[in-house]
């Protein structure tokens, strides 16, 4: 049986993307701050776990529980967008709780879950990343933080693939997406997206590993 686990996965994409591997046959494990409010990702038959990415004892609360089960897909989706100002506007503070929650969290939480990775039969990691994180793509200014967060993990993915040859890092770009931190005019409702980033995910070649992917398959630039 194959394992995916979702982080941020009580609304959003995080939500559908617990459902699409549901849909699939996979035993899910979807992560929330607030297990108990996390209702809908419980009606999707997943095992709900608490995790703050940001928090590390949180995270090693969370490696603890997980002791030495098998993960075979890790997504991780969790991340926020406080910050839509433009240079003048850029409050510190607030950028380095995005770098927090949206770099460190997929970083400590991939770390944390090596030895779980090793044990799964995929061996995948996919980081939800952004068009906004594309430095060849970037034609707009503002957002400094978040636009940074998602170069970042780009970055991430792309150099533990270079490290680590045993597991594939995926970055993949979900679209322009109809949830909370996309707003109501968005392109894609959540399944619409989640379909195309865990067919990307859980379908993903060794060769692949250090790529940079759209929700559609295709290849973005970095
Ligand atoms: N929507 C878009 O158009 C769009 C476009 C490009 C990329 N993305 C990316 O897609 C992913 C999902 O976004 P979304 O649109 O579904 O956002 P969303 O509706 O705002 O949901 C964000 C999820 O992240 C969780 N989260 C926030 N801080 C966290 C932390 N410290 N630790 C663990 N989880 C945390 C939230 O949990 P709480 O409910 O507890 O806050 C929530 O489950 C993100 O990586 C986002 O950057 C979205």
């Amino acid at each position: 049986m194959t394992t995916t686990l979702v982080t941020g996965a009580n609304r959003g994409i995080g939500l559908a993307l617990a459902k699409q591997a549901a849909a699939a046959g996979h035993t899910v494990i979807g992560t929330a701050r607030e297990p108990g409010t996390a209702v809908d990702l419980r009606e999707t038959g997943a095992r709900v776990l608490r995790l703050d990415a940001a928090d590390p004892v949180s995270v090693d609360a969370f490696a603890t529980e997980l002791a030495d089960e098998p993960v075979d897909i890790l997504i991780n989706n969790g991340a926020i967008f406080p910050d839509r100002a433009g240079l003048e506007g850029t409050d510190l503070d607030q950028f380095e709780a995005t770098l927090r929650v949206n770099v460190r969290g997929p970083l400590a939480v991939t770390r944390a879950l090596l030895p779980n990775l090793r044990a799964g039969e995929r061996k995948t990691v996919a980081t939800i990343s952004s068009s906004m994180g594309s430095i060849a793509g970037t034609k707009s200014g503002g957002s400094y933080a978040y636009r940074v967060s998602k170069a970042s993990v780009n970055m991430l993915m792309r150099a533990m693939a270079a490290e680590i040859d045993d597991l594939v890092f995926l970055a993949i770009d979900p679209g322009w997406v109809r949830t909370d931190m996309g707003g109501g005019d968005a392109a894609l409702s959540p399944d619409e997206s989640a379909a195309g980033v865990f067919a990307v995910a859980s379908t993903a070649t060794h060769e692949e590993s250090g790529l940079f992917y759209r929700h559609d398959g295709e290849r973005m630039d970095w």
